[in-house]
C-alpha cells in the first residue's frame, strides 16, 4: 500500500518519479505527490490519480537532480491535497514519503504537541518527520543519526525516504516492513517499492532489509544498521522486462493478465512437470522432503484471494497426500494463540510477498517452530525471504488490483506440490498420479478455449450489469472458485454477491432468491454433479436466474440454466483452473460495462502492507 520512487543522479528528477509512479499506482491512488531539490525543497501534492497531480503540476518549476515521489493509498487521514504526501517538516528543511503504519504516533505526536509543534496533516507521517526533525535538533545532529534515533521509538512498518535541503546531494531511506529497492545506476541511484519504475534504467537492484538505512548520493550507496555499522550491498540482477508491465494492447491491465493465462499456467509448469518422465522437479520441495512428508500437519496461512487458493489446496492434499489440513486468514492466524507444533509445515500463499499480515502470521509461526514454505509471485519479496523453502508462482507482474493470473498460477503450484508429496508419500496410485500429470499439462490450451467465450460473456455482463446482489454456489473443488467468483464481482463491479457452499444454501441464503437474483452456480462434472444440479433445481422452483459454468458434454444443466458458459472437461481437482476464468471474465466485463476502472478499484490497494 502506498507507492514510493525517488532518484538522485544526472537526470531530470521529475519525469523519472512522474512515470515511476504510474506504474506504482496499483498499490494506492488516493493521492500523489513530489518533492523536488533544486535550490530549496519544493513540495507538490494533490488528490487524486498521479494523472491529476501531472495536470496540477502543468507550467511549473520542476528542475531538479534530486526527488522523492509518493502515491497514497490512506491510512490515517481521509484523502486530501493536505494528507497527501510528501510531508514537511516544521522548519520546511525536510520532506518525507512513507509507506506503512507508525503505531505509537499518537504517543509521538502528544509529546511533540507539548513542545509547540502544530500539524497541517492528520497523518502518521508527518508526526514521524517532526520527530526526527526535533530530535536532530535537540541533538544538533546529521539528520542520519537523527533518524536512527527516532526509528528505536518507532512501533510500526515503514519504508521512509527524505530530502535535506541542507544536503541536496543525499537521499536518505529506512525500511522495516515494508518492501524498498535500489536501483544502481552509473552516477545514479533509484528507489522505488517495487522494481517497475526501475527497470528501464538499470538491472542491478539491492533489496534493503528491515532495519537498514540507505544513504544514497548519485554516485554512492552506503547501507547500514540501526547500529551505525556499514552492511555491504548484495546487488542482485532483475529478470523482469519492461514488457511484462505494459499494457500490450489491452485497455486494463485486469484484460491482460485474465488473457496471459495459458502463458503463465504454461511459464509455471515448465521445467517443473515432465509427461514423459513421469516426474515434478521443484527444488523447494525436493530438498525439504522430509519435512514436508513427515508433517503431522500442514497450515495454510493467506489472505483473500490467496486464502482461496488455500481452500482450495486443502481439499487437494487431504485428498492426494492423506495429511491434516487447515487453512487460516493470515489476519486471524496472528492475532489469536494457535496451537503450533515443531511438525508442523506452514505453506504462506501471496502473489506480492509483501501482505502485512501473512508477514507476520509467518513470523508468528516461525517462532513456535514451525517450518514455513512460501507460494510467492514476487521474486525476492519479504516473504519469499523470511520463508524457509517455497516454490515462486512465475505469473509475471500482475498489475491489476484484483487478482487473476497470480490465482491460477498459485492453484497450479500448490497442486504440483500435492502431487509430488502424494508421490513421495505413496499415498496416490501410479494411473492416478500419471493422469493427473497429463491433466495439468493438458491446462494451458484448454484455457485458450475457454477464453473464446470473451464475446459471449460480454453479453452477459450487459445483461446482468444492473444487480443489485449476486449469489455464487460451488461444491467441493468449485466451493473455493464460488467464493473468489463473487469476490471478483465486488471488488470490480462493486456489487454486492456472496460465495457459499451450494448445499448450505439451504441454511440461509435461500431466503434471498427471487426473479432478480443472478446465482451464479460453478457445476463442471465432479463427484458431486447430481447434487448441485438438485440445487440449480431448487433455485429455479424459486424463480431465481441462473447462471452456469458447466463441462462441456452436460446436456442436463442447459436444460434448466438460464445461461450457461461452458468450459473444457477436465478431472475435478484441475477443472477449477477452467471454471474460475469465465467468473473472471464475467467480473471484469460487468465493472467495464458499468463504467469502472478496473485496474484500480475504490478503496482498494494491490499490496496491503498495513494490518
Ligand atoms: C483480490 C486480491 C486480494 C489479495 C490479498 C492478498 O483480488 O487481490 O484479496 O489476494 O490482498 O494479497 P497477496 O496475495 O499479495 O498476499
Amino acid at each position: 500500500m502506498c507507492g514510493i520512487v525517488a532518484y538522485i543522479g544526472p537526470r531530470q528528477a521529475y519525469p523519472v518519479i512522474l512515470k515511476g509512479l504510474k506504474r506504482l499506482e496499483y498499490r494506492g491512488y488516493d493521492s500523489a505527490g513530489v518533492a523536488l531539490l533544486n535550490h530549496g525543497l519544493k513540495v507538490y501534492k494533490k488528490k487524486g490519480k498521479v494523472a491529476d497531480l501531472e495536470e496540477s503540476l502543468i507550467g511549473k518549476d520542476l528542475e531538479a537532480h534530486a526527488g522523492i515521489g509518493h502515491t497514497r493509498w490512506a491510512t490515517h487521514g481521509e484523502p486530501s491535497d493536505r494528507n497527501a504526501h510528501p510531508h514537511s517538516s516544521a522548519s520546511g528543511k525536510l520532506a518525507m514519503i512513507h509507506n506503512g503504519i507508525i503505531e505509537n504516533y499518537t504517543q509521538l505526536k502528544t509529546e511533540l504537541t507539548k513542545k509547540g509543534y502544530q500539524f497541517k496533516s492528520d497523518t502518521d507521517t508527518e508526526v514521524l518527520l517532526n520527530f526526527i526533525e526535533d530530535i536532530q535538533k535537540n541533538n544538533n545532529c546529521e539528520l542520519e543519526e537523527a533518524l536512527r534515533i527516532a526509528l528505536k521509538r518507532v512501533v510500526g512498518a515503514y519504508v521512509l525516504v527524505l530530502l535535506d535541503q541542507d544536503n541536496p546531494d543525499t537521499i536518505i531511506a529506512a525500511r522495516k516492513g515494508s518492501p524498498l529497492v535500489i536501483g544502481i545506476g552509473k552516477g545514479e541511484h533509484f528507489l522505488a517499492s517495487d522494481a517497475s519504475p526501475i527497470i528501464e534504467y538499470t538491472k542491478d537492484v539491492v533489496y534493503v532489509n528491515d532495519f537498514e538505512l540507505a544513504i544514497i548520493k548519485a554516485d554512492e550507496l552506503v547501507l547500514k544498521n540501526l547500529g551505525n555499522e556499514k552492511i555491504t550491498p548484495f546487488v542482485q540482477k532483475l529478470d523482469l522486462e519492461l514488457t511484462a508491465i505494459e499494457k500490450g494492447g489491452y485497455d486494463f491491465f485486469m484484460l491482460k493478465e485474465i488473457f496471459e493465462q495459458p502463458d503463465t499456467i504454461f511459464d509455471c509448469l515448465r521445467g517443473r512437470l515432465d509427461v514423459n518422465n513421469r516426474t515434478i522437479t521443484m527444488a523447494g520441495v525436493q530438498n525439504n522432503i522430509e519435512q514436508l512428508k513427515n508433517a503431522n500437519r500442514i497450515i495454510i496461512i493467506a489472505c483473500g484471494t490467496s486464502w482461496h487458493a488455500g481452500l482450495l489446496a486443502e481439499y487437494v492434499f487431504e485428498e492426494l497426500c492423506r495429511v491434516p489440513v487447515e487453512v487460516e486468514y493470515a489476519s486471524e492466524f496472528r492475532y489469536r494463540n494457535p496451537v503450533i507444533h515443531a511438525g508442523d509445515v506452514i505453506i504462506a500463499i501471496s502473489q506480492s510477498g509483501e501482505t502485512a499480515d501473512t508477514i507476520v502470521a509467518i513470523e508468528r509461526a516461525k517462532e513456535q517452530g514451525a517450518f514455513i514454505f512460501g507460494v510467492v509471485n514476487v521474486v525476492g519479496s519479504s516473504i519469499a525471504r523470511i520463508s524457509n523453502a517455497g516454490a515462486y508462482t512465475h505469473a509475471g507482474p500482475e498489475i491489476g488490483v484484483a487478482s487473476t493470473k497470480a490465482f491460477t498460477a498459485q492453484l497450479v503450484v500448490l497442486i504440483m506440490i500435492a502431487l509430488k508429496l502424494a508421490k513421495e508419500k505413496k499415498s496416490i496410485d501410479d494411473d492416478r498420479y500419471v493422469y493427473l500429470l497429463n491433466e495439468l499439462h493438458n491446462i494451458p490450451e484448454k484455457v485458450k478455449e475457454v477464453l473464446l467465450l470473451d464475446d459471449d460473456i460480454k453479453k452477459l455482463a450487459d445483461k446482468y450489469k444492473n444487480a443489485k446482489d449476486a449469489l455464487y454456489l460451488g461444491r467441493g473443488y468449485n466451493f473455493p472458485i464460488a467464493l473468489e467468483g463473487a469476490l471478483k464481482l465486488k471488488e470490480i463491479s462493486y456489487i454486492h454477491a456472496e460465495g457459499y457452499p451450494a448445499a448450505e444454501m439451504k441454511h440461509g441464503p435461500i431466503a434471498l432468491v427471487d426473479d432478480s437474483l443472478p446465482v451464479v452456480f460453478v457445476a463442471t462434472k465432479d463427484s458431486y454433479h447430481q447434487k448441485i444440479v438438485s440445487n440449480i433445481q431448487e433455485i429455479k422452483a424459486r424463480k431465481g436466474k441462473v447462471i452456469a459454468v458447466i463441462s462441456a458434454g452436460d446436456d442436463m444443466i442447459p436444460k434448466m440454466a438460464d445461461d450457461i458458459m461452458m468450459v473444457p472437461e477436465a478431472d475435478e481437482i484441475v477443472a477449477p483452473l477452467l471454471s474460475v476464468i469465465p467468473l473472471q471474465l464475467l467480473a471484469c466485463y460487468i465493472g467495464i460495462a458499468k463504467g469502472y476502472d478496473v485496474d484500480k478499484p475504490r478503496n482498494l490497494a494491490k499490496s496491503v502492507t498495513v494490518e
